[in-house]
Formats: structure tokens, C-alpha cells, sequence
């Protein structure tokens, strides 16, 4: 089995998190539990990735659990993260003890609010229900709470958010004196995050890039393979050592060894080549969502909040979103 040797973040909570993990997700296309979930994650233990990111609502986290119940690596070298599913807002407790029967395990390393909107429990599957609007209960201070008490139970050791703003972290952080140890959100040269990302260091929040290679949608831009070149890397290697160079955890999801290997491999990056990557998204047409989350044909607005609710800008340098 290969070493570990990633670098680590360390959490506000003084736990250190592998800056680079392995996102589990395979796609809106492979939801649900699958034996490739599991063969994944296993490849990967395989190949010295300790950190993985899951999530309640895409429902493979008994697949990934599969792959924990089977690996020789100690519970203590590992880094789980999970998500508390919007439909979930009102019942935190009974979902984190779901998600931990499906990961086999006690706690987890990391639990993330997964939204900001709540769903009341109409809804059968993720983002079936109706979304509740932010004043209305549970409002995402009050579910907040609810997540402070896992880490008093012992069933989470640091508690986060994702999709989180610089508006709703801020609304958040005045109601509360636990600060959430880490914000996941879309990020890449796509999509920055400068300002985010800034606000979230004042304060102590590791911010996890998702998306991180931007679903290779843009990887292949001849300004980025430019700069890998020069490295003699590749785009993706390009992408993540930038991330985690300005401060940010990534996980990037992939099935191959080789990609995987690769993600591993970071390298230092010029002050030009990070001045050149933070500004790729200037480019016209290039300041983007890759997920769609942020994106002109959703009509300003995600999951039934607008983003002016989200805290989400429409427009950067007067370019559409
Ligand atoms: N919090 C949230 O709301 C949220 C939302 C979305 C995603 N996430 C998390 O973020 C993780 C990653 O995000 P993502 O899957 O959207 O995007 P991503 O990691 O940026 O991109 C994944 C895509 O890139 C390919 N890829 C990965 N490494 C590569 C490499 N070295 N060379 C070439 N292609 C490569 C993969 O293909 P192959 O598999 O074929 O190699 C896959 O098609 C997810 O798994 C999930 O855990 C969280």
C-alpha cells in the first residue's frame, strides 16, 4: 500500500484535514449506491488518499462505507466528511446517526450543513420537498444549532457549512460563537471565490474547493495547459496546486488510478502563475459556474432561494453569471 503523505490544513478546531480528498460523487448520471462508489474509494485507500467527502443526499454512503469496512487503515488515519441534506434540517440528529450506520462508523471527522435552504419534509429524495424560505423554521441558524450538539455527542468532531456566502456566513456567524471550521463551495479558476475566500481566512474557515479541476470543462484552455507545460504537469495537477497553494482543501472525483496518482502530485507554483490563475476567470465568458448552480438559464435563483438571498453576485466586472 502506498505511504500517505499529503499535506495537511489544520482545522480551528485543531484537527488536520489532507488537503486534497477524494470527492465521492460520481454524478447527477451514477446517484446511488453502486459498487464502482465502492471500488473507487478503495482504489484510492490503496493509493494513499485518507480524506474522503460524501454526502447524505446522493445516497452512496453505505458504498463508500463498504470500502471503509474493508480497509486495513486505522479509523484514526482517516478523514470522513459527510453532508446534512436539506430535507434533513429539522432532524440533525437522526440523520447524522443514519449517515454514520451507512458510513460504519462512530463519528465523523467533518459534518457540513449542505445548503443554506432547508426543504420542509414533504419530500421523498433530496430536493424533492418544498424549499422553506430563510425566515421560516427551520432557519439555517436554528439547524446550526442542532449540528453543535453533535459535536458534544462526539458523533462529529468539526462542523461546517457548504454553499455558504459571505451574506449568509455572516448572518450565521452573528448568532453563533462556533465557528463553522470549514465553507465547501464550488471553486476553481472558473470561479474563484477571491472575496469568499478572503473573508473565510479573517475568520479561521478552511474553504474546500468542489469541482476543483472544474469538471475538466475548461482544463484544456491553452493558458492553463500553457503553465502545466512549463511545470511538466498536468492541467489537472495545475488546477489543484493552485488551489491548495492559496489555502484551500480540494477533492477532486475520479475513477482512474492514474488520475488519482496524478491529484496526489502537487507542485509550487510561480507568483505568475497564481497571478495568471486568479485571474483566468477575467477572460471573457470565463467567470462561470461549472456545476450550473451559478447560472443565467437558473433564472437567479438555486434550489428555490434567489441568489440575492444566497448572497450570490449575478454579475462580476459586468459579466452574466
Ligand atoms: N457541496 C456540494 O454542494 C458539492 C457539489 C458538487 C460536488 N461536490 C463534491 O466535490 C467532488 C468533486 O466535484 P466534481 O466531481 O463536481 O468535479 P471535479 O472533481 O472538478 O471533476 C470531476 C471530473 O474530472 C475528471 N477528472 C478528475 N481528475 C482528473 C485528471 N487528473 N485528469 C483528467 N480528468 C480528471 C473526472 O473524470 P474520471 O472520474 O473519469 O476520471 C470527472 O469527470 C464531488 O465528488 C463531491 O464530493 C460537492
Amino acid at each position: 500500500m502506498a505511504s500517505s503523505n499529503i499535506k495537511c490544513f489544520q482545522l480551528n478546531t485543531g484537527a488536520f484535514m489532507p488537503a486534497v480528498g477524494l470527492g465521492c460523487f460520481m454524478g447527477p448520471t451514477q446517484t446511488g449506491e453502486s459498487e464502482h462508489v465502492t471500488a473507487m474509494v478503495k482504489l484510492a485507500l490503496d493509493l494513499g488518499y485518507r480524506h474522503f467527502d460524501t454526502v447524505n443526499s446522493t445516497c452512496n454512503e453505505s458504498s463508500v462505507g463498504d470500502a471503509l469496512r474493508g480497509t486495513t487503515v486505522p479509523r484514526s488515519e482517516l478523514f470522513l466528511t459527510t453532508k446534512l441534506d436539506q430535507k434533513d434540517h429539522g432532524r440533525v440528529r437522526e440523520a447524522l446517526h443514519a449517515s454514520l450506520t451507512k458510513l460504519g462508523v462512530d463519528y465523523v471527522d467533518l459534518y457540513l450543513m449542505h445548503w443554506p435552504m432547508a426543504y420542509d419534509e414533504s419530500g421523498t429524495s433530496s430536493h424533492s420537498g418544498k424549499t422553506l424560505q430563510p425566515d421560516e423554521k427551520p432557519t439555517f441558524v436554528e439547524t446550526w444549532k442542532e449540528m453543535e450538539a453533535s459535536l458534544a455527542e462526539g458523533t462529529a468532531k468539526a462542523i461546517g457549512v457548504s454553499n455558504f456566502s459571505v451574506k449568509t456566513l455572516t448572518e450565521l456567524l452573528n448568532h453563533t460563537d462556533k465557528v463553522p471550521a470549514v465553507n465547501q463551495v464550488e471553486l476553481h479558476p472558473s470561479l474563484p471565490q477571491h472575496e469568499l475566500l478572503a473573508f473565510c481566512r479573517e475568520r479561521g474557515i478552511l474553504l474546500t474547493a468542489y469541482s476543483p479541476v472544474g469538471k475538466f470543462k475548461f482544463a484544456d484552455d491553452p493558458e492553463i495547459t500553457a503553465i502545466a507545460d512549463a511545470h511538466h504537469a498536468s492541467s489537472a495537477q495545475l488546477l489543484l496546486s493552485w488551489g491548495v497553494q492559496r489555502g484551500t482543501a480540494v477533492i477532486p472525483k475520479t475513477v482512474h488510478a492514474t488520475r488519482m496518482r496524478e491529484n496526489l502530485q502537487l507542485f509550487n507554483l510561480t507568483q505568475a502563475d497564481m497571478e495568471a490563475l486568479d485571474a483566468f476567470h477575467k477572460k471573457p465568458g470565463m467567470h462561470r459556474s461549472v456545476c450550473g448552480f451559478h447560472s443565467a438559464e437558473l433564472g437567479g435563483s438555486c434550489w428555490g432561494w434567489t441568489y440575492e438571498q444566497l448572497g450570490w453576485q449575478m454579475t462580476v466586472g459586468g459579466v452574466h453569471l
